[in-house]
């Protein structure tokens, strides 16, 4: 039967275990120049209706790099948007490609998406949850700490996608996660009821940034108006100010604190320029692992391997 990625639910411990040893020979190959072609001959759709540079780029490159080939589709040039059922879109997408990565705004669409289709779909950023991302993350936790289990992570900012796909990962994991958001912007209360009920470590969110980072091996942020919440930058400026990590978060959390952001950052805003640039932030080695990861969620799901 054919295995999506809709969310990090869709995995279980051991897959995120082979997934990471995989990224970690993968970039090993990688740096080594050592070809790796095991998509040879397969295709795969990207399906695109929000901007993207890591995701769209780092999928593209690691299908060209596993000898398959990627086709990237603007959503808006797609009969989509004239309203062609999202179930006629799969089965027709079913026989041409063998994967399809899509980046959308509602997590309901790509799920029908998924279940209209035979070939695995996988969620590049929707509204709700952005799970590739935060498995190349604990991927670049994991090289440059070397475990999981045992660190604060805090994440500090909007209750978003990627926050969502945390808490998903604490489902799976046994996480020490710590959110830290301002009232109203806080998780969503159902998918953050349902990681409080499954979590495999411990979870907790409350409003002050500067209790959260407290001794944080991790202090990783996001952008204050995510895609498609443009509108509220303004007022959102004024809520998420407290929440930006600077030097004087940074001082409150462990000496050793590395500081994560998915990228694109807002220098400034939700991240001092000096933070980002620091010698605490690991923030271009996470936006590389995005390659390997990403090669590796693909052998996966595509090839089975
Ligand atoms: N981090 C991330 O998903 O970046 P893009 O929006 O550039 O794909
Ligand atoms: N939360 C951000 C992530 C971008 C990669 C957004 O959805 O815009």
């Amino acid at each position: 039967m054919k295995k999506d990625l809709l969310t990090l639910r869709d995995l279980n411990a051991d897959d995120c275990e082979a997934l990471f040893m995989r990224s970690f020979e993968l970039k090993e190959r990688h740096a080594a120049g050592i070809p790796n072609r095991t998509l040879q001959g397969k295709t795969l759709g990207l399906i695109f209706d929000k901007p993207s540079t890591r995701t769209r780029v780092s999928f593209e490159a690691a299908m060209v790099q596993l000898g398959g080939t990627p086709l990237f589709l603007n959503a808006q040039d797609t009969q989509l948007i004239r309203n062609e059922p999202i179930a006629d879109t799969a089965r027709v997408l079913s026989r041409y490609v063998d994967g399809v990565v899509v980046r959308t705004y509602s997590q309901d669409l790509l799920e029908e998406l998924a279940s209209g289709a035979s070939i695995p779909i996988i969620n590049g950023l929707t509204d709700l949850y952005h799970p590739c991302q935060v498995l190349s993350d604990l991927m670049t936790i994991l090289e440059k700490r070397g475990k999981l289990e045992g660190l604060k992570i805090v994440w500090v900012g909007d209750g978003n996608n990627v926050a969502h796909s945390w808490l998903n990962a604490a489902t799976i994991l046994p996480l020490n996660l710590v959110l830290a958001c301002p009232e109203g912007y806080q998780p969503d209360e159902a998918i953050l009821e349902a990681a409080l009920k499954d979590m495999k470590g411990r979870i907790v969110v409350i409003s002050d940034p500067k209790e959260a980072v407290r001794d944080a091996d991790v202090i990783y942020t996001d952008v204050w108006a995510s895609m498609g919440h443009e509108s509220e930058h303004g007022l959102r400026k004024k809520f998420f100010k407290p929440y930006q990590v600077n030097q004087g978060l940074l001082a409150m959390a462990d000496q050793d604190v590395m500081v994560m952001h998915c990228l694109p950052a807002h220098r400034g805003e939700e991240i001092a320029a000096d933070v980002l640039e620091g010698a605490h932030s690991v923030v271009w080695d996470q936006a590389e692992n995005k390659l390997h990861t990403h090669k590796a969620i693909l052998e996966k799901l595509i090839s089975g391997q």
